[in-house]
């Protein structure tokens, strides 16, 4: 039998969100296309409370947190006022994400080295209040090195430059950023990281990533909701589970 973990696939919301406010009115709903999520069997949901508000407001986390029976994950910028909202918010997890040019790395994600004297009371404030942290990070090594030294429990690996590259049919890159990834989910685990996965995943890329056995979750949104306009939301989400199945059954079938 294979040592892979069990996957989970969290669900964001955002871009219900971003179709909302673009009319100004209550529709569409991201805490009920939550609920559709959960009831399509999505593991978890998770959404992302900007500074700017582009898409989740604070009242639509707050009835994510109060309505949902499944994890919450709420993605933030690593600002005081981020941490207070999470705070007081309580959910299962919080990602920790880059949102100004100076927080990001060359390579994308957030640059834990640069900002690790910022990060550092952040995530232990978290930690005391049994709030797991992940962050969002290049499968960087030395990212993933300050990632463990700060007591992250959990990285999520930024897949967007490797999705770009598969979708830009750049097979030098892709293969690149590929095999980074690879490495750095194996680091990860090894140095005691929950390794987590996410952006611009769609069904071919979700299955790829689902055959590495150091990936417990992916967190998958704008493929989910652009499906959705075409088949549904519960039908993308069963796709979706259905191709990191397939990903994790060809792991199986190689262990
Ligand atoms: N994970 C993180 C940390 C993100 O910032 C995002 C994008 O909001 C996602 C996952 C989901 O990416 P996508 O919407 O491209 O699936």
């Amino acid at each position: 039998m294979s040592k892979a973990l069990p996957l989970r696939l969290g669900v964001n919301v955002d871009h219900v969100a971003t179709l909302r406010n673009a009319r100004g009115g209550k529709h569409p709903d991201p805490l009920r296309a939550a609920l559709a999520a959960i009831e399509a069997g999505a593991d978890g949901i998770t959404a992302h409370l900007r500074e700017d508000r582009r898409h989740i407001r604070d009242a639509d986390m707050a009835r994510l947190k109060a309505e949902i029976s499944k994890p919450l994950n709420f993605e933030m910028a690593a600002t005081p006022d981020m941490v207070q909202i999470a705070l007081a918010t309580r959910p299962h997890a919080v990602c920790l994400v880059p949102e100004r040019r100076e927080e990001v790395t060359t390579e994308g994600g957030l640059d834990v080295i640069g900002h690790h004297n910022t990060l550092a009371p952040f995530i232990a404030r978290f930690n005391d209040a049994g709030i797991r942290t992940s962050l969002f990070i290049a499968a960087d090594p030395a990212q993933i090195e300050m990632a463990a030294k700060l007591h992250a429990p959990v990285i999520e690996i930024h897949t967007g430059a490797w999705c770009d590259a598969v979708e830009a049919g750049n097979t030098a890159k892709a293969e690149a950023e590929w095999q980074r990834i690879v490495a750095g989910a194996k680091l990860a685990q090894s140095v005691g990281l929950e390794v987590h996965g996410g952006h611009g995943l769609d069904y071919a890329t979700a299955q790829t990533i689902s055959a590495l056995p150091q990936i417990a979750e992916l967190n998958i949104g704008f493929h989910l909701m652009g499906e959705a306009l075409f088949v549904g939301l519960s039908e993308s989400i069963r796709r979706m589970r259905a191709a990191m199945a397939r990903g994790r059954e060809s792991l199986e079938a190689t262990a």
